[in-house]
């Protein structure tokens, strides 16, 4: 039953410092991996996960992102001129496949502060956020987000969706201090530690960008204080709902990538192509005569 969770909710306001200068004009999320942008890879594992409502939080400047999922009839009618049908298909189905919902984020006050926008929509409704930088290759009949899902109709309760990483790594992310284990993949939480040092990391099971709120996050976030950053922290309004109810962590399957991050872009470049029908033959064969 994957009923009770209705809109899924992708932040997509964020400055995108560390692809300046490409982001003075284009959005991180809008980068694209191959032919599709960044995003669209998570607008289908949202779809994928049984979500048909989704909302964009945007900064003012970024139209890219509303412009990418609007219909376009002057390109349908230019496309059938030019007998192209084989790309109308595709386009239609870009703008049909889910109901896009755009919210603004005027300043880029932090991942808590741009979901928070997200309440003029959601209002009192169970929903998922996936950040707009992470996507992850997954099979089709397992998608991650719809594992959290599952988690969330299972416990009836915050969902933290995650990895295992490795522990040199743990300090770039959200460490889960576990309170006990439900079963292999779901740990009931005592806590978040927002990027420790290796030393004080609680575990190495890392927050990786995918969520399942009840509405009552909301409420943490309009109480959040200004954290790490000087921003609004996400983890910090999670931090203080697990002071008052059951929260959870679920490690979910599929391979991610932070394309934030232009080492973790390249590499969801090469991942995928090497998954294209279209592509992997000749890629395969130019990345074997370079290595060589
Ligand atoms: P990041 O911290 O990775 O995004 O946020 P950023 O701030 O754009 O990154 P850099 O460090 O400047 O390169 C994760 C997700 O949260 C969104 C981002 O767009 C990204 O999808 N976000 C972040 C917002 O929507 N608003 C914010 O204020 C901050």
């Amino acid at each position: 039953m994957l009923e009770n969770v209705k809109f899924g909710v992708i932040p997509c306001a964020g400055k995108g410092t560390r692809f300046l200068p490409i982001t003075k004009s284009v959005s991180k999320e809008m980068l694209n991996i191959i032919d599709r942008p960044t995003i669209d890879y998570i607008v289908d594992e949202l779809i994928d996960s049984g979500i048909k409502d989704i909302v964009f939080v945007v900064s003012p400047s970024k139209t890219d992102i509303k412009k990418y999922y609007s219909k376009d009839e002057s390109l349908i009618n230019e496309l059938k001129e030019s007998h192209k049908e084989e790309y109308i298909k595709e386009i239609e189905k870009l703008t049909s496949k889910a109901n896009f919902y755009y919210v603004t984020q005027k300043e880029a006050l932090g991942l808590g502060h741009a979901v928070l926008m997200a309440k003029e929509i959601v209002h009192d409704n169970n929903f998922v956020v996936c950040c707009g930088d992470d996507i992850t290759l997954y099979d089709k009949c397992n998608p991650p987000i719809k594992s959290l899902i599952e988690a969330f109709n299972l416990t009836h309760s915050t969902i933290v969706g995650g990895q295992k990483v490795e522990h040199s790594l743990i300090n770039k992310y959200g460490s889960m201090d576990i309170e006990k284990n439900i079963d292999e993949t779901l740990f009931k939480l005592k806590g978040i530690v927002e990027k420790p040092s290796l030393d004080k990391a609680p575990s190495d099971y890392a927050s990786l960008g995918k969520w399942v709120f009840k509405p009552n996050i909301f409420n943490e976030l309009e109480h959040t204080k200004k954290g790490l950053g000087n921003e609004i922290q996400l983890t910090d309004a999670i931090e203080s709902l697990i002071k008052k109810e059951d929260v959870y962590f679920k490690i979910f399957n599929g391979k991610r990538y932070d394309c934030g991050d232009k080492l973790g872009f390249l590499k969801a470049i090469i991942d995928i192509s090497l998954t294209r029908d279209d592509l992997k033959d000749g890629f395969l064969k130019y990345i074997k005569s370079i290595i060589k």
